[in-house]
């Protein structure tokens, strides 16, 4: 029976077959470990020599790394590895001699193992982050297709842009300048004047020249975009959408974050509500911290974050900022107009913001304003203002930075271990 290495348990004490690959192998005179991979999981394969012919045995024994094979033997109950059980090995028919794998279990430097990317995806932890990241995706289009929103795609290709116009990458369409899409924002609210409720999951890019651990270029994100949702409405949505998908990844990634090596007792406290503090409240917890020459109008760096999130076990809404450090369609405070509905959640263990959300501006005649202060003209913008003449409604949404979630919940350091092939301030390849 061919199988794969995550459906062996319903072959208890049965023959199977497997495709696989050398990850890792062991052996003394009579016996070999081989630890075998097959992208759905990880197995030991016990080759004895009692049991196999003498080529198998040599072949076994001498077999080298990343060799492909198929591998075939009887399924037994392991106790002591965290998957459960071993193959005990009949027979292997390989498929290629794999020669000279780069990749050795030794311990390699961060800038070879990035270059080497396409094959470093194989290893056991890179593996888990993954399917961390699968998880992640999964549970996001559980919880808004739970929830009726609708899936809506907006364009990679734009003439508009949502976050200013520092960190847009160029590129040329036929004879008219277009940028790559730095966030669907814009497109979601005309979404959700026709939808309701809608999400988004796609690539967006930044030229950000910065270099630190939670900066990619290119990065995905999730984007929730909702009307007649008010600022604390959504608040409300998206604390009960973290927390579901932390409580998705514990139930459904045990063994990979058990590969990560995560400290799952912090996640399993990460349950709706989370703490919210103002923006006038983060600025004096700073300066209680020692960061005296902080000043109410500056923005938040990752020290800043991480200083706030020390004082919370939950990831933490930090709300109303000023409004002149925040994006231009941002609905003010009808009570205190120099701050902003807005949101930035900011993740514990110094994980960093992980979401930016805020309610939008539905009066035209303020939007208006705003056009004029951003010096927003033409055809790119004209289709946005549109949206506050016909039918204005009040609205809110938010992004939710799909690698850093990735970090945070995986427990890595570095944004670049979240994503297949990281694009890097310098790499592009592989
Ligand atoms: O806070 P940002 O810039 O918000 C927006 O783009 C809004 N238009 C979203 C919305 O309201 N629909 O980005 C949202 C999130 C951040 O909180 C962060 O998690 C992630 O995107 N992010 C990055 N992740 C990796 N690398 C970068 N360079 C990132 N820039 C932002
Ligand atoms: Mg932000």
């Amino acid at each position: 029976m061919k199988t794969t290495i995550s459906q062996v348990p319903a072959y208890e004490g049965q023959e199977v077959t497997i495709g696989a690959w050398l990850a890792n192998k062991r052996s003394s005179g009579k016996i070999a470990f081989l630890q075998l991979r097959d992208g759905t999981g990880f197995i030991q394969g016990i080759v004895a020599k009692n049991d196999v012919t003498e080529d198998i045995f040599q072949l076994a024994k001498n077999m080298t790394q990343e060799s492909s094979m198929y591998i075939s033997g009887k399924i037994v109950e392991d106790t002591r590895s965290p998957f459960g059980y071993e193959m005990q090995v009949n027979t292997i028919e390989l498929i290629q001699e794999a020669v000279d794998y780069p990749i050795t279990p030794k311990e390699h430097g961060t800038e070879f193992l990035m270059d080497h990317r396409h094959l470093w995806l194989r290893s056991s932890r890179q593996h888990a982050i993954m399917k961390v990241r699968n998880e992640i995706i999964r549970a996001t289009y559980q919880f808004y297709n739970d929830q009726g929103y609708v899936k809506i795609d907006p364009p990679i290709l734009t003439g508009s842009s949502a976050e200013g116009t520092t960190e847009l990458f160029h590129t040329q369409y036929f004879d008219e300048e277009a940028y790559l899409s730095q966030s669907g924002q814009l497109y979601m609210e005309a979404a959700a004047m026709a939808f309701g409720k809608v999400f988004s999951f796609g690539p967006t890019f930044r030229a950000e020249k910065s270099k630190t651990r939670r900066h990619l270029i290119e990065f995905w994100m999730i984007e929730p975009e909702m009307a007649f949702i008010n600022h604390e409405e959504s608040l409300e949505i998206q604390e009960q959408y973290v927390s579901f998908v932390v409580q998705s990844v514990l139930e459904n990634c045990k063994l990979e974050l058990n590969t990560l090596e995560r400290d799952t007792s912090k996640l399993e406290t990460i349950k709706a509500p989370f703490p919210r503090i103002s923006y006038d409240d983060a600025i004096n917890l700073l300066k209680d911290k020692g960061f005296t020459d902080i000043e109410w109008g500056e923005d938040f760096g990752a020290p800043h974050e991480t200083a706030i999130a020390e004082s919370f076990e939950k990831p933490v809404f930090i709300t109303h900022y000023p409004a002149d450090i925040k994006a231009f369609y941002m609905k003010p405070d009808p009570e205190r107009p120099g701050v902003v509905l807005c949101a930035d959640l900011i993740a514990p263990e110094g994980y960093g913001e992980v979401i930016g959300g805020s309610q939008r501006i539905d009066d035209p005649k303020l939007m208006e304003k705003r056009y004029d202060e951003h010096n927003l003209t033409g055809p790119a913008y004209k289709w946005y203002l549109e949206l506050r003449h016909y039918g204005s409604v009040p609205h809110s949404g938010f992004g939710l930075g799909l690698e850093r979630t990735v970090a945070w919940i995986a427990g890595v350091d570095h944004v670049r271990e979240t994503i297949p092939f990281p694009r890097l301030l310098n790499r592009l390849y592989p």
